[in-house]
């Protein structure tokens, strides 16, 4: 069953019910004022920390589900309801909700009156344009009131829901015209504020939630709606919010519109006041005069279309399956945007004072965004590598506004280091800058420690080299990619947390998946090496690279299938031998994509091993058996029930990996239909099923051994945006960046036709158009550049050139 359809032209996903199986949301913002809105007005708003400057107020875990937002009550005669159906729930004559990029627009209808809200980010500007017009759409005139409503939070969001005996004292507010500050805490060590305003001269406001909503009263039937209108309170203290009363009245076919804005700004230190106890209130005067009229808030929309109709030309496909064609143009490309934005901290699921920014998070979300604005990859990638600490391990988390790595959950995470050099060859595949490699970064953000970008790159492999169990393979730390197969955790208390508990370093516990990883990125760190010049290190790397590549297939082997790990006591993890969690994905997945056992026909065995014990119809399932009951040494990841999460669920972050391991063995059929199984568009179909949006991936689907087999969870902010993407793009349909240009080598399934690709790569427009008449799955038989034919399949640059033609035939 389907909730909506996809509006390809229009860039949109358009809802058509508010009763979605789950809210439906979308992201408002690019830079650092963002948003999030669900399909019923639900949502929140911060300025770039969600933790620390939280805006306005949001209940999760609250009932109903998704029950605070930015709210427009029309009272139209008896009747009240809102544009977006919630908090009223009052059945609407017509509903429909537009998800775009970087904006969504509500059309309601209720007794001939039409709203159309329009709710996004201006691209240069720390504030959210809700633009609300009117419609009178009756044969007779109408009159009616207008309510506006957002609640504040008092900043820093954790404080703000759990430190009552304060924050019921400090609320405070200023009110200026149509224009109501927040300014909590402003009189002492805060210097900025939030202001919600409409261009227009109320008939009333309220700031104080309890005159507005009333204390036993629901958002749903505010106690000044239901007693004949806003009563002029002036919060102090309790709960500060804003709500503005419109009285409008329209003749038949007329409309109105209002332009509100919830505005966020700073003030330098010595200019914080107007007056006594009065806030400055410039920097939100020249936000609303810009904002505040139509043609500034038309003019503020089109240049955000314009701005994303830009970015996503950098890649876009014509193939003849609408499905890749709409996945890989508009939404794919878009969540990988939202990840690297929001990495894990803000979403439905992430309560945004939680994880802040991963380190082997933000290394994933720069493959899928690198080529979209290649300047921002490269500022995260010294922010990411400021929190390496001097042995090249790394702080696991960081917070997004001061930078500084998470003491709380610290390091140990023996993947990290090596996702640094993957983003950072990611990024020089993109761009050609190796200059970023001499950039001075300090560790653990102390610049006396500063050194060039390289040596935390050279520390990085070092760690995994120095860092080997009794096999030889890397140990595993605190955990790997897998953050729940905590092998040194042993935790048997109640609430400890799994990934904090017990020594960050085992000796002995070692990480299959680490060795493909060390030999994947092991190679890319050889060629920066070369790159540089320092051969001898490069060709030592190399010799790291293949004694690693030895040891996963001999002590990472299990006969049909690469083993997952070793835990505390040596004992095999994912092997046959055990009795559940036999065969894992990660390791297959990755090794074979690192190109281990190809020669051997491991590699075959491998996937064939995948497809026999973890396909399903929604995807590949991370484990098989699940685990039934809790094991001790293998910690989280036994707390899942059956087939939930890492527990057997199908975390879809590695199904392109096996995706991408079947093209490196040429089964072009095998990867899309892989790719297909966890894509959004494809499984529309079923969304009351699937429940998450049917435009973005979530990070998980329950597997087979769980009670809903099929239901995705965790929406939004997961690393598979960036892992299929780069699947699709660049091993599906082809187009690879390499060090020393494009490298075509599509592999797909033997029917799926011709295509055509534009890429813009270093500043060069490449259309490549990609022929298949003899129905191959992989590989380029013939090249053409330009009209001239060239040997293998990588596009040479030619200086000056900024037009590629490309004529691929496979
Ligand atoms: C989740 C993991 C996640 C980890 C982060 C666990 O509870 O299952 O997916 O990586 O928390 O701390
Ligand atoms: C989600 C985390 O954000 C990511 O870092 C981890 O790799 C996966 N879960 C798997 O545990």
């Amino acid at each position: 069953m389907k909730f909506g359809y996809f509006d390809d032209k229009a860039l949109e996903y358009v809802i058509t019910t508010p009763r979605t199986p789950l809210p439906w949301i979308n992201y408002l913002g690019c830079n650092d004022f963002f948003s999030i809105v669900s399909n019923t007005c639900g949502g929140y708003s911060f300025y770039k920390d969600a933790k620390m400057l939280r805006i306005t107020r949001y209940r999760y875990n609250s009932m109903p589900l998704d029950s605070n937002g930015k709210y427009y009550y029309i009272q139209d005669g008896d009747v009240t309801w809102n544009p977006g159906w919630q908090p009223t729930q009052t059945p609407l004559d017509f509903y429909e909700c537009r998800h775009g990029i970087g904006y969504s627009r509500f059309t309601a209808k209720k007794n001939g009156l039409k709203a159309d809200l329009l709710n996004f980010v201006p691209l240069h500007d720390t504030c959210e344009l809700n633009r609300l017009t009117l419609t009178n759409e009756s044969e007779a005139p109408k009159s009616f009131k207008v309510f506006s409503y957002v609640e504040f939070c008092l900043w820093n969001a954790l404080d703000d829901m759990t430190n009552f005996q304060r924050n019921l004292s400090t609320g405070e507010v200023e009110i200026d015209g149509a224009t109501i500050y927040h300014k909590t805490e402003y009189r002492e060590r805060r210097n900025h504020y939030a202001f919600f305003s409409v261009n227009a001269k109320p008939d009333g406001f309220d700031t104080s939630r309890d005159a507005f909503i009333g204390i036993y009263s629901p958002a749903s039937a505010p106690d000044a709606i239901r007693n004949g209108g806003c009563t002029g309170s002036v919060a102090s203290g309790w709960y500060p919010v804003a709500a503005h009363e419109l009285h409008v009245t329209l003749t038949p076919g007329e409309s109105k519109t209002f332009l509100f804005v919830l505005g966020y700004a700073e003030n330098p230190k010595d200019r914080k006041w107007e007056a006594p106890n009065v806030i400055n209130k410039a920097p939100a005067r020249r936000l609303l005069a810009k904002y505040q009229t139509t043609e500034g808030a038309d003019a503020a929309f089109a240049e955000l279309k314009a701005y994303w109709e830009n970015l996503l030309e950098g890649y876009h496909v014509e193939s003849r399956d609408e499905k890749v064609n709409r996945m890989v143009n508009i939404w794919n490309q878009y969540q990988c945007m939202v990840t690297f934005n929001m990495s894990r901290s803000a979403s439905y699921y992430e309560s945004g004072i939680g994880r802040g920014m991963g380190f082997r998070d933000s290394c994933q979300d720069l493959f899928g965004f690198v080529h979209l604005i290649p300047e921002k990859a490269r500022q995260r990638i010294i922010d990411i590598a400021s929190t390496q600490f001097e042995d090249g391990s790394a702080y696991h988390q960081y917070q997004p506004l001061t930078r500084r790595g998470n003491a709380d959950i610290g390091s140990g995470f023996n993947d990290d280091p090596l996702w640094l050099i993957a983003g950072t060859a990611a990024y020089i595949r993109e761009t050609g800058d190796f200059s970023i490699l001499d950039e001075s970064v300090p560790f653990d953000n102390d610049e006396a420690t500063c050194v060039p970008l390289f040596e935390h790159l050279t520390r990085s492999f070092e760690y995994t080299v120095a860092h080997k169990g009794p096999h030889g393979l890397p140990q595993i730390g605190r955990a790997d990619w897998n953050d729940c197969l905590n092998l040194n955790c042993f935790s048997d208390t109640p609430g400890e947390s799994f990934q904090t508990t017990g020594p960050s370093e085992g000796p002995i516990a070692e990480s299959v998946f680490i060795g493909g990883m060390f030999v994947r990125y092991g190679k890319d760190y050889a060629k920066l090496c070369a790159h540089r010049g320092l051969l001898d290190k490069a060709k030592a790397a190399m010799t790291e690279v293949q004694k690693m590549e030895q040891t996963v297939l001999s002590a990472g082997w299990d006969g049909e299938w690469f083993l997952r790990a070793y835990d505390a006591k040596g004992q095999k993890v994912g092997s046959h031998e055990c009795e559940e969690g036999k065969i894992f994905i990660e390791p297959q997945g990755f090794c074979v994509l690192a190109g281990i056992g190809v020669k051997e026909g491991k590699a075959e065995k491998a996937l064939s091993s995948v497809e026999k014990h973890l396909d399903t119809k929604y995807g590949i399932r991370i484990l098989a058996p699940s685990y039934s009951h809790y094991y001790l040494n293998l910690g989280e990841i036994s707390s899942y029930p059956p087939g939930y999460k890492e527990n057997g669920g199908i975390f879809c972050h590695n199904n392109p990996w096996v995706s991408i391991a079947e093209t490196v063995l040429g089964h072009g059929t095998r990867a899309f239909d892989i790719y297909k199984k966890t894509c959004p568009a494809y499984i529309e179909d079923i969304s009351e099923i699937h429940c998450t949006e049917p435009y973005v991936y979530s990070q998980m689907v329950a597997g087979s051994d769980a009670k809903y087999f099929g239901q995705g969870k965790n929406s939004w902010l997961t690393g598979t945006a960036a892992w299929t993407f780069v699947n699709i793009s660049q091993h599906i349909l082809g187009i690879c960046p390499d060090y020393d240009g494009l490298r075509i080598d599509p592999c797909v399934p033997k029917g799926f036709g011709s295509y055509t690709v534009s890429r813009r790569f270093r500043g060069a427009m490449y259309r490549i158009h990609i022929s298949n008449p003899d129905h191959v799955e992989k590989g380029i038989r013939k090249l053409t550049v330009n009209g001239k034919e060239v040997s293998g399949n990588l596009i040479p640059i030619t200086e000056g050139v900024t037009k590629y033609e490309v004529e691929a035939v496979m």
